[in-house]
């Protein structure tokens, strides 16, 4: 396999960075978005690469946005081998207290990652060689829990995990495989909000003891990248809660 070109959104912190670090060890070209461009430069100072990191600053649910992102990675590196689809907010929030316009802003990651992924699609098609496409969902999707009522993220999750699911036969004669992990609680800024013992105290939500580096993740990423023979799955990497069901709900647990 010759050097590969990666698109990561979402890639100045957290999983997003396990990321690219994981895939420039390999030696690969990485594309990095977020929509603070700060951020991306501080990102950018400690990863080292600055030959084989292009930053692209601008937000992905902004369509009018999205084609610049393989625009200037094929520019850049000639063209894209791996999209990696991160970007996310997250707020826990009870159902009833959600605003219809929250809603929209969650739905509007799905509007993002549908276009992104037609744009990276069509490019991978005009190589001719297939690719990967590796979504981040989340365990919530499939194991909800009493401690993070998240009705409309979690919407927006299982739609871009549904896409994953349904290109993968569409795409399959292009050899483009698509694939999601869906991690379990990991620690990154996303959960900068909660105290560091309350964090820690999820880790007992885990059977395997402990939440998730980001580096957890990104090897997930990075095999999915290169299994050339796995497509439309959801991986779940959350130290083993799709194993049992009822894992990140202590109170059903304790009743
Ligand atoms: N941490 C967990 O426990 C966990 C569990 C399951 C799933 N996830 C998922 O993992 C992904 C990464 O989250 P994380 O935990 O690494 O949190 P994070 O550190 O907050 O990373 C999210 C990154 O996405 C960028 N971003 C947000 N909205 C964007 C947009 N519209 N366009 C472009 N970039 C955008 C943010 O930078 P800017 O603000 O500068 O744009 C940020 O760097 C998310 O999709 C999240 O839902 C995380």
């Amino acid at each position: 396999m010759g050097t590969q070109t990666v698109i990561i959104t979402g890639g100045a912190t957290g999983l997003g960075y396990a990321i690219a670090e994981t895939f420039l060890h390999t030696g690969a070209n990485v594309t990095l978005n977020g929509r603070t461009a700060s951020k991306l430069e501080t990102a950018a100072q400690k990863l080292q690469h600055p030959d084989r990191i292009h930053l692209v600053a601008g937000d992905i649910t902004d369509s009018t946005f999205v084609p610049k992102l393989v625009d200037e990675t094929v520019s850049r590196f000639g063209r894209v081998d791996v999209l990696v689809n991160n970007a996310g907010i997250f707020a826990v929030k009870p159902f009833l207290d959600y605003g219809i316009d929250e809603l929209d802003q969650y739905l509007g990651y799905v509007r993002g990652t549908f276009a992104l992924t037609q744009a990276v699609v069509n490019q991978m098609r005009n190589q001719g060689n297939g690719g990967a496409i590796i979504n981040i969902g989340t365990i919530l999707t499939f194991h909800s829990s009493q401690l993070s009522p998240s009705s409309a993220p979690i919407m927006a999750k299982a739609a871009i995990t549904a896409m994953a699911k349904n290109l993968s036969f569409e795409l399959a004669n292009d050899k483009i495989r698509i694939n999601t992990v869906a991690p379990g609680i990991v620690q990154t800024p996303l959960h900068d909000e909660i105290p560091q013992q309350t964090l820690n105290s999820f880790a007992k939500l885990h059977p395997l003891g402990r939440i998730g580096t980001p580096q957890d993740i990104a090897d997930s990423v990075l095999y999915l990248a290169n299994a050339s023979w796995v497509t439309g799955v959801t991986l779940p990497v959350d130290g083993g809660v799709a194993a049992g069901g009822d894992g990140l709900n202590p109170l059903r647990q304790a009743a």
